[in-house]
């Protein structure tokens, strides 16, 4: 079963928004969006299209789910940024929140690595991640605590392709 949660236009008009705030944040640019795949591979392409300063773009690869329907919480880093972060804005891009963990454990390593500023956007926040230590600075939707796919998020892989999220309850 499946209910649209966020159709395609209300995701394009968020996205818009949230491209306006992060430009009006960082007035100088040099700033790096850090995407977190493979959840984030839609968001971040069309976010970085709405902000309209220097910008650059590189990734990051962790896992945490695996093809369950829970999170485990072991947060493994698979792929390391090539680009210098220290000095730059990063602006760490995820497309969920949920239990925190994976931003608990990613912005511990990305501030060791003295960067200007570090600040996350996520396009969903599910605002249930007690152990999050981290403020996620700017903010798609406040998702409801159901499992959703589409827009880049899977289940077991499948779903990101979809051009809208879905609720899978
Ligand atoms: C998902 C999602 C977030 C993270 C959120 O990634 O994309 O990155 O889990 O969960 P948390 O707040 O409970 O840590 P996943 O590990 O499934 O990898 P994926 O992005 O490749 O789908």
């Amino acid at each position: 079963m499946r209910r649209i949660v966020y159709d395609a236009e209300q995701i394009a008009e968020r996205v818009r928004e949230l491209g306006a705030a992060i430009s009006e944040a960082y007035p100088d640019g040099n700033v790096l969006a850090l995407g977190l795949l493979k959840g984030s591979f839609i968001f971040l392409g069309d976010l970085v299209r709405e902000i309209t300063r220097p910008l650059q773009v590189d990734f990051l690869v962790a896992s945490s789910y695996g093809d369950a329907m829970a999170s485990r919480g072991n947060v493994r880093l698979v792929y390391d940024p090539e680009t210098q972060l220290e000095g730059k804005h990063i602006l760490l891009v995820e497309d969920i929140v949920d239990s925190g963990r994976t931003i608990n454990r990613l912005m511990g390593l990305l501030g060791e690595r003295r960067p200007r500023s570090l600040e996350i956007c996520a396009l969903l926040h599910k605002h249930l991640a007690t152990e999050l230590r981290y403020p996620v600075r700017f903010v798609g939707f406040d998702a409801p605590n159901e499992f959703l796919v589409g827009y880049g998020l899977d289940h077991a892989e499948n779903f990101r392709h979809l051009p809208y999220i879905a609720s899978l309850q």
